[in-house]
């Protein structure tokens, strides 16, 4: 089959990456003659036929961008029937050949329904919070991680003046690989992630371990998820589209507790979307554009309900429904080595 228009839309959270990938779809398409249409704001474009045709021009000036110039939006087209036949029937209409699905679980999973349903569909992995399996790094986690350490750089010197802890809630909502590579990076003295459990009392202990050798300040990083021995902390009842709940407010709950047990005066840091955008960092640009490039390979290739990956240095394809669904939870060997700093 003769490939001469593909799609390709942005889904879910954004995060740094997704316009150079953008771009290098674009580029190869431009190069193998195939025209490239934008779907605006994610699966809700489709839904609603909101696109845009992408050339050499319109993605000019994108590479050190962060967002999308596509927009997007957490809309799940499986909720409504309505929703899921707009989608295939304007995938026709619109004389896609092919569409590449850019996004994280969410966004993949429906990649995966539509593609088994018939439809022509390469997938992208993106998430700050590096949780999609069958991929060794997602973009965008790379300039989070970099965002958080300079972040904890920034509190090190404040809290050392001051003597304070310094309670830091960095992003990741099902899994602390956020929290640990930049608590590594620096250097924190406890980091709480969603697949260790711990309790209140455990932190406070390491805490006053510190100042009984003489270190008057703590760095205490947590990511959003992370479960103390009681419970997981929710914002509130509010679900998005795909029935996640809005994570957020573990920071600020357990820092005055911290400060009551210990006795430490103790400031709470709650980083949030700060870690979502600006520029993509190096890393993440060269990651987006071999991903950008490799997706539309694998469409001229003909290889249908498949997602590019990292798999060491390669870029491989993957089926999308093996990397959906079940989570990358944060590599236990990684924690040790954080763990053996605690204190
Ligand atoms: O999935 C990426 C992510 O940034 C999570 O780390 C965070 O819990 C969530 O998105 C925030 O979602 P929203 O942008 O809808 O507030």
């Amino acid at each position: 089959m003769t490939i001469k228009k593909i799609g390709v839309l942005t889904g879910g959270g954004d995060c740094p990456g997704l316009n150079p990938t953008i771009r290098a779809i674009t580029w190869k398409a431009k190069q193998e003659g195939i025209k490239v249409t934008g779907i605006k704001n994610g699966w809700q474009g489709l839904i609603k036929k909101d696109t845009m045709e992408l050339d050499l021009d319109s993605v000019s000036g994108i590479l050190p961008k962060g967002g999308t110039i596509l927009g997007t939006s957490r809309t799940n087209p499986y909720k409504q029937k309505k929703d899921t036949e707009k989608v295939k029937h304007n995938f026709s209409s619109l004389k896609l050949d092919a569409l590449i699905a850019i996004g994280g679980d969410d966004t993949l999973g429906v990649a995966s329904k539509l593609s088994k349903e018939g439809i022509k569909v390469v997938g992208v992995p993106k998430t700050i919070d590096n949780d999609l399996s069958c991929t060794d790094f997602t973009f965008g986690f790379d300039t989070a991680v970099n965002i958080a350490t300079e972040a904890l750089d920034r509190l090190h010197t404040t809290a050392e003046s001051h003597h304070r802890i310094m309670v830091v809630e960095i992003m990741g909502r099902h899994a602390g690989w956020i929290a640990t590579y930049a608590g590594i990076a620096g250097g924190a003295d406890m980091i709480l992630v969603p697949e260790v459990p711990v309790d209140l009392d455990e932190v406070c202990g390491i805490i006053k371990k510190r100042h009984a050798r003489g270190k008057h300040f703590s760095i205490v990083v947590v990511s959003e998820g992370a479960k103390l021995r009681k419970g997981l902390v929710v914002k509130g009842a509010k679900k998005d589209a795909f029935g996640h709940v809005l994570l957020g407010g573990i920071a600020q709950q357990i820092g005055p507790e911290i400060e009551k047990r210990t006795g430490f005066e103790t400031r709470v840091t709650v980083l949030g979307h700060i870690q979502r955008g600006g520029a993509p960092s190096a890393f993440d640009r060269v990651l987006a554009t071999r991903y950008g490039v490799k997706a539309v390979e694998l469409v001229l290739s003909g290889k249908f309900g498949t997602m590019v990956a990292l798999k060491g240095n390669d870029i491989v394809s993957v089926p999308i429904e093996d990397a959906v669904g079940t989570l990358k939870t944060l590599d236990m060997d990684l924690y040790e080595i954080a763990r053996i700093f605690f204190g």
